[in-house]
């Protein structure tokens, strides 16, 4: 499953690190070569002498290693990174991750990080008390290593070290490993592989005058994940995306607009030549009618916005389509109505509806999690549950693959 692979397993300093000698082993009898990193405080939780034996390799942990894995001539804090398939940080800190995030290089596993040649994939698998977890800082640093493509597995519930029971145990070894096969999984399997796929992701904004515009709250974390999974597929993407904070996905050429208009402008050259087209974008339906120059006065009196209805850019692409190109749309809801779904995907004369709630916690805008309703053409319905978007892109796509037209 992971033949001749070379893992990096960067351990952080948390209770979880005692399971890593069983996740090295389970990587070993895959077939990869393991090289442990480990930062300072992760050896008071797992003996070194462990991890070198079933990795059999010596841990590195300092900044200033001379010898470990990969080109001789060259210093070590380079060869790392090059020498590496696969990066995975288990368990991840909320210490580790905020260094991650903030670039920090001040241990073999941050300057790794960082030169790690960037179409190489990293795992993330975060291992914390629940209240931890949860925090504002680091969700927003996991939020911002997840733009940057890195895969965040989600930590499981039950009983913590710190006495809390709740989100925060490292998902078991297993789990793990299967995460990283299907992350090194070969392109040459996909049927997305030469395909041409147009994305749109994130919000749009609607002019009301030269600072103000209406919007909404889409991060385009969704969309850029379909993005992702879709070029890490082997297919040619190009990414319609209205203004968001998120890094560009390796291998997708990306295109930013900013109103419906300027998107369905940017997605329309596409349409003739794209073998897929997948709607993430929370497009606004309406603008006002008559953007003002400038900035728009207040006075006693009130004020009525006139709003004009936005083209439709997903309907507009099924509208015109040749046979053979298959035409993917999300419904957002903000609670049940699946039924909307089904009429979004009849109206816009989709191949397959993507169905998702958002709930201001765990799915819809804003999260890193989702769980979709897959409805198709001939009414079946497949339940997505709550997962990262990373996974739940890569469960679209297997869900979308069978649609495109053998060739
Ligand atoms: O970006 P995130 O924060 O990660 O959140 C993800 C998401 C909730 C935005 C995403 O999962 C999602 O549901 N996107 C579609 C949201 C939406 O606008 O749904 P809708 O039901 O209004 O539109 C239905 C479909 O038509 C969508 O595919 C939409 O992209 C498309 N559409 C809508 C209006 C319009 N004028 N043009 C369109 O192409």
């Amino acid at each position: 499953m992971l033949t001749g692979k070379n893992i990096i397993l960067g351990i952080c300093g948390g209770i979880a690190a005692y399971k890593t000698p069983h996740l090295v082993r389970l990587f070993k009898k895959a077939g990869a070569n393991v090289q442990v990193l480990a930062t300072a405080s992760a050896l008071q939780f797992v003996s070194e002498l462990s991890l070198a034996t079933v990795s059999r390799r010596p841990v590195l942990r300092g900044l200033f290693e001379l010898e470990g894995p990969g080109d001789e001539d060259k210093t070590m804090h380079i060869t790392l990174g090059e020498w590496a398939d696969a990066l995975v940080i288990a368990p991840a800190t909320a210490n580790t991750i905020a260094r991650l995030n903030a670039g920090l290089c001040d241990d073999m596993l941050s300057v790794c990080f960082i030169t790690l040649r960037p179409d190489k994939p990293v795992l993330i698998a975060p291992a914390m008390d629940g209240h931890m977890y949860g925090s504002p800082s680091v969700r927003r640093n996991l939020s911002a290593l997840a733009g940057q493509g890195c895969l965040i597995l989600e930590p499981e519930s039950g009983d913590l070290a710190s006495g809390q029971c709740g989100l925060g145990r490292m998902p078991e070894p297993e789990a793990i490993v299967k995460a990283l096969v299907a992350m090194l999984q070969p392109a040459g399997e996909s049927a997305l592989k030469g395909r041409q796929v147009v994305v749109t992701a994130g919000p749009t904004r609607e002019k009301l005058d030269d600072v103000r515009f209406l919007s909404n709250y889409s991060s385009g974390k969704m969309g850029f994940a379909v993005a992702r999974e879709a070029a890490r597929r082997g297919a040619l993407v190009r990414l319609i995306a209205g203004p968001v904070n998120l890094a560009t996905p390796q291998g997708v050429e990306r295109i930013d607009v900013e109103s419906a208009s300027g998107m369905l402008e940017a997605a329309s050259r596409f349409f003739g030549e794209c073998d897929l087209f997948i709607g993430a974008a929370a497009v606004a339906d309406y603008r006002p009618e008559n953007p003002v120059k400038g900035k728009i006065k207040k006075n006693d009196e009130e004020m009525e916005l006139r709003l004009v209805r936005n083209p439709d850019i997903l309907g507009e692409f099924s509208a015109s389509r040749r046979p053979g190109q298959v035409s993917v749309g999300f419904a957002l809801e903000t609670a049940g109505g699946i039924g909307y779904a089904k009429e979004k995907l009849e109206r816009k004369r989709l191949d397959l509806v993507a169905f998702n709630v958002s709930d201001g916690a765990t799915t819809g805008f804003e999260v890193d999690t989702n769980a979709l309703t897959l409805i198709d053409r001939e009414g079946h319905v497949t339940e997505l549950p709550v997962m990262p978007k990373g996974e739940l892109a890569g469960r679209l796509l297997d869900a979308v693959e069978p649609l495109l037209p053998r060739r």
